[in-house]
This record gives structure tokens, sequence and C-alpha cells, in this order.
């Protein structure tokens, strides 16, 4: 067996209501003053409210920073680290999707060291601690609440990571009934990229493990499992706990086991077109899982047996059909299927093929090696869903 290291939070809590009762997580970390980090639109639709309440009615009036955009700018991430500085808050809690939570993340970082944040992207460039922090998802998708990354918005079309095991929580809560209102869209794209999470981590070609493994399977079991209620009955609460699970286990397998080329083939669609993160990884997923063939077949074959029960044929047919599940799962959760109804311009393929190939950070974790052809055959087979 390879040796490995594995890596998360030292305790998840995973219980309806449990965002109603995070006053006994602050006190138990000695958190008296936090700082509660959101997205206006959950404050629109009234998700906030209840939990700031529950924490006043403890004794622990949070100070409020509602102000994440998508794709958070570092001028969101200064914005709410001032908020708290200037609060003297002494913990920081995040209720919202992989945006809220990032933007949590490295602001505690801030708030507990005096590292500007510029010196903190890349791989544990991290040197001092960090306010506790507790992260409360409401999508069912980054894992961001069990991963060590923060992704931030840096410029036009770039985003840069911070990596390092001081941005995993405290505390992760995964509570299902904060998802429940979660639009059928938002479900179904964040719902594909949670199981990218779980199907790159499988293939992962670097740190795969036994134990990212079995999360990974068990991740796609109940994310294929429950994709298609939670986003046509919204109100379907096992589908939404078993989502909610299923993308926590699937950021759980690539915070150890990371991902790669359908990722790294997304990311410049995200800079370029700001399509949401989880949509741009849909579009190129197909087309990924069928370059990678040659080498991840007997792999995909595995995952096949999960996401088709009592799927039968050799290797290669099993493989063949989890990249067909794929399809249509993207189809029944009514997602673009191509690059082209997606909107992205053809002439654009190239260059987007050459971002893509400054992705070495992810590309190197791929199962087959992509150089700059590849990336852009790829590119060509989304635009048309030939694959
Ligand atoms: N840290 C990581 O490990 C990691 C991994 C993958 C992606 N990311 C990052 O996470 C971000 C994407 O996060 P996301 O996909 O969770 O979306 P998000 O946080 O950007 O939210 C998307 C939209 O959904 C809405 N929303 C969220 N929860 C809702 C709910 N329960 N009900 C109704 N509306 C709700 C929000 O208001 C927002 O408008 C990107 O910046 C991406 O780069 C981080
Ligand atoms: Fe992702």
């Amino acid at each position: 067996m390879q040796p490995f290291v594995f890596n998360t939070v030292p305790q998840l809590i995973c219980r309806p209501g449990s965002a109603l009762q995070l006053a006994d997580s602050c006190r138990r970390l000695g958190v008296s003053k936090p700082l509660l980090v959101t997205d206006p639109g959950l404050v629109a639709i009234g998700l906030v409210q209840p939990v700031l309440a529950a924490l006043d009615a403890e004794g622990l009036p949070a100070i409020l920073f509602d102000q994440v955009r998508e794709d958070p700018p570092e001028a969101t991430v200064e914005a709410a680290a001032a908020v708290g500085r200037e609060a003297g808050v002494d913990g920081v809690i995040a209720v919202g999707g992989g945006s809220s939570m990032d933007v949590a993340k490295v602001v505690a970082v801030l708030l507990g060291g005096s590292q500007p944040l510029a010196s903190l992207y890349g791989v544990d460039q991290v040197q001092g601690g960090r306010l506790p922090m507790i992260l409360v998802p409401t999508t069912a998708g980054t894992g961001s609440e069990v991963t060590p990354v923060a992704v931030i918005t840096t410029g036009e079309t770039t985003k840069a990571g911070v990596s390092s095991a001081v941005l995993l929580p405290d505390v992760a809560v995964l509570d299902a009934e904060l998802t429940l209102g979660l639009p059928p869209a938002v479900t179904a794209m964040t719902g594909v990229d949670a199981m990218v999470h779980a199907i790159e981590a499988y293939t992962s070609k670097v740190k795969k493990n036994p134990l990212s493994d079995n999360l990974a399977r068990e991740a796609l079991r109940l994310l294929g499992t429950h994709i298609r209620a939670a986003v046509h009955t919204g109100s379907d609460r096992e589908a939404r706990a078993g989502m909610l699970l299923g993308a926590c286990l699937a950021g759980q397998a690539f915070a150890n086991a990371p991902v790669a080329a359908v990722h790294a083939l997304a990311y410049p669609l995200g800079g370029h077109y700001h399509i949401p993160h989880g949509l741009t990884n849909s579009l190129v997923l197909p087309s990924v899982l069928a370059f990678n063939m040659p080498d991840a077949a007997p792999l995909y074959a595995e995952l096949a047996e999960i996401l088709v029960p009592g799927v039968s044929g050799g290797v290669e047919a099993r493989a063949a059909a989890l990249v067909l599940a794929i399809r249509g799962l993207i189809d029944d959760v009514q997602l673009p299927a191509t690059l082209e109804a997606a909107g992205v311009p053809e002439q654009d393929l190239p260059m987007l093929a050459e971002d893509a190939m400054l992705q070495q950070r992810l590309l190197v974790n791929n199962p087959r090696e992509v150089a700059l052809a590849d990336a852009l055959d790829i590119y060509r087979a989304a635009y048309g869903a030939t694959a």
C-alpha cells in the first residue's frame, strides 16, 4: 500500500436544525463575539435571521457581514476582515455556499495573525494561526466546509487558492434544512460539482488512498441516488440530507486526493464567462472522462457499478456506461450539455486550452497526461458534445 496522509476537520455535526445550535460550538471554542459571513441572497430569503436570532438568544450576538459576492474577489475578503477587526470579533462563522465559506476561511486567518492577504496564496503559506471557525454550508457542492482550500478571485479572469491545513475549520455543521430552498438550477450545478469531486478524487494519480476512495464511493452513491429528487422536488428532506452529506464526503475525499483535468479545464470557463463553478465542471466532464478512458477505464468501471447498479460487461463496457450515465444525469437535471449551449464562442477554444494548461497543479493529478492539443480536443468535443 502507498503511504498517505489524511487531514480533515476535528468535528462534523450532521443534524437537521444544527444551524440553530451554533452557540454550543461557540462556547466550546471560547467564542463570545463571532463574525457571521454570508451573502445578500441568503439574507433576502430569510435563511440567516433565525441563525442570528438563535445566537442572540444564547447571549452571543454576532456581527454580520452579508456582502459576499459569488466567486468572491479580494475586495470582499478585505471588507469582511475590516468589519471583523473593527468590531473586535473573536471567531468566524460562515453560513452560505463555497463563496461565503471561502471568505470566512481567509478572514479567520487575517484576523488571527498579521499576514497580508497577498502572502497567503499557494500551498502552506499560512504561517500563524487563525480565529476559531465554524462553517455551515447552504449548498451541497463545494465541500469547502472540509477542505483546506479557499478560492479567491484575484483579477478580471483569474482566481488563486490559499491552501493550508490551517483553513480546516474547528467545526463543520451540516444542516440540510438550510438547503430546502436551494433553487433547482443551483442544486443541479453544485450537485454535479460534488460528483466531479468524488470522481476526480477516485482517479487522482498522486494521492489517491484507501480513505479517500471509500469517501468518494459513498459520496457518489449518495449524490447519484438523490440528485434528481433534490433538483425536481426541493422539499424532499431525505434527498437534501443525502446531497449535503454526499458533497461533504466528496470534499473530504478531494481534500486528500486532489481534483484534476475536469477542474483544470473548467476554471478558464469560470474566469472568462463567469459561468458558475459547478456548471463549468459539468460542461467538460463527459469529454474529459472520454479522454481519460485509455488510462482510467478500470476505475471508471468500478464507479459505474455505483451509478448504474447491475451494470454488466467487461471493463470497457462498464466504463462507457459511466460516461453514458453522466450524460443522462446532466440531461435529467436540465443543465446545458454543450459549450455551445452555454454561450461559449467557438473561436475562443484555443485560448481556453492555453489557459487550462496553466493549471499544472491540477493536471498532475489526472490519470492521463493532458497536452495542449489534448485540451483543445476536449474543448472541441465539449463544444458539440460529440466525444
Ligand atoms: N474551498 C473549496 O474547496 C472550493 C471547492 C470548489 C469551489 N470553491 C469555490 O466556491 C464558490 C462556489 O460556491 P457554491 O457553488 O457553493 O456557490 P455560492 O456560494 O457562490 O452561491 C451561489 C448562489 O446560490 C445562492 N444560495 C446558496 N445557498 C442557498 C440556499 N440554501 N438557498 C437559496 N439560495 C442559495 C447564493 O445566494 C448564491 O447566489 C466558487 O468561488 C468556487 O471557486 C471552493
Ligand atoms: Fe469543484
